[in-house]
């Protein structure tokens, strides 16, 4: 019979009812993960940045882990924002430094319900605003910062932590900070390797929310974004170097890197969609330039698409609330 298609790939896309049928990706609120901002004082503050994200404080912290454990995220990645910040980012080591004491309330808040998890990384600790200390010629001392990052861990296990996420981008500080661990006694803490970290200005309006300090740039530490293969390299060392879980950040204008990750990798593979990413959405949508909740929908099933096992991302209660509503993304 002639003058009929012999293939017809619509049939697959005739209703809502097909369509869900054959998705090949989905997500889970499990596999999302919300960060979560902290600073030091009484009240919550609006990031003028990230419309719709605010700092979050010791009293106010409980009850954003608590809407995170029922919306069924995965976990909560803090973030501490301290007063207080001197050359060698010490409030980092201290228990009684903003992200050691929100640890411990976030812990104390989830009782087992999702996982708790901290940023290991110095900027926003250092007056520099740098995510190590620095040498007399004003460079990142990477083994120098190595040290510290070993101290930061353990204090962050104590306070009670369950995985901690290295996104400093020294060499060598997944094993460094595995070792750190393992002395101490905390084997069971588990470490995501920010393993390729670009170099991004979509990390701009988070500079913001931490009232970052820095002048000049991260280029020295932070991946070229012209460079995929270094990435996937990245990956493999953080993976050999006792890495848990290893992830591409920023996550939208890096999916090629993703999936090259999440082909080789052995362990599981996330992605931080990141301020920037958020920002652009929402900024778009309040100007009524774009469908706002399609466009979230559409950017995290391309993320998982890609290759992500899990996302941190600032929708993340939103959107677990679409996925318990039947809701498919894009
Ligand atoms: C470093 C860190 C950064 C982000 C997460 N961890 C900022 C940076 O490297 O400049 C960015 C996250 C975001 O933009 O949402 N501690």
């Amino acid at each position: 019979m002639t003058g009929f298609p012999a293939r017809r790939p619509r049939r697959l896309r005739s209703s809502p009812a097909v369509r869900r049928l054959v998705a090949e990706h989905a997500l889970i609120p499990a596999h999302l993960v919300l960060p979560v901002f902290v600073r030091e004082g009484a009240e919550p503050q609006p990031i003028a940045s990230m419309p719709g994200v605010a700092q979050q404080t010791l009293e106010s912290l409980p009850a954003v882990v608590d809407e995170a454990a029922r919306a069924g995220l995965g976990g909560v990645m803090l973030f501490g924002v301290p007063d207080h910040r001197d050359a060698e980012g010490s409030g980092a080591c201290d228990p009684d430094g903003i992200l050691n004491r929100a640890i411990r309330v976030a812990a104390d808040a989830a009782a087992g319900r999702l996982t708790v998890q901290a940023d290991l990384c110095l900027d926003e600790f250092t007056d520099h605003g740098h995510c190590g200390v620095l040498a007399a010629d004003g460079t990142v001392d990477n083994d120098a910062t190595l040290a510290i990052y070993r101290r930061m861990a353990v204090a962050q296990a104590e306070a009670g932590a369950d995985l901690l996420g290295l996104s400093g981008m020294m060499d060598g500080q997944v094993a460094a900070v595995r070792s750190a661990l393992d002395e101490a006694g905390h084997a069971d803490v588990l470490l995501l390797a920010y393993s390729a970290k670009y170099a991004s200005a979509f990390y701009g309006p988070f500079r913001d929310a931490v009232a970052s300090t820095l002048t000049g740039d991260r280029r020295t530490y932070q991946l070229d974004p012209a460079n995929g293969r270094e990435g996937q390299f990245e990956a493999v060392l953080d993976e050999d170097e006792g890495a848990d879980i290893v992830m591409v950040k920023p996550a939208g204008p890096y999916l090629d890197v993703l999936t090259r990750v999440a082909e080789r990798s052995a362990v599981p593979v996330w992605a931080y969609q990141v301020s920037g990413e958020y920002t652009m959405i929402e900024t778009a949508a309040a100007h009524g330039f774009i469908d706002r909740e399609r466009a979230i929908g559409e950017t995290l099933i391309g993320i998982r698409r890609a290759g992500a096992d899990a996302i941190l991302t600032y929708w993340a209660i939103e959107v677990a609330g679409w996925l318990r509503d039947g809701r498919t993304l894009g």
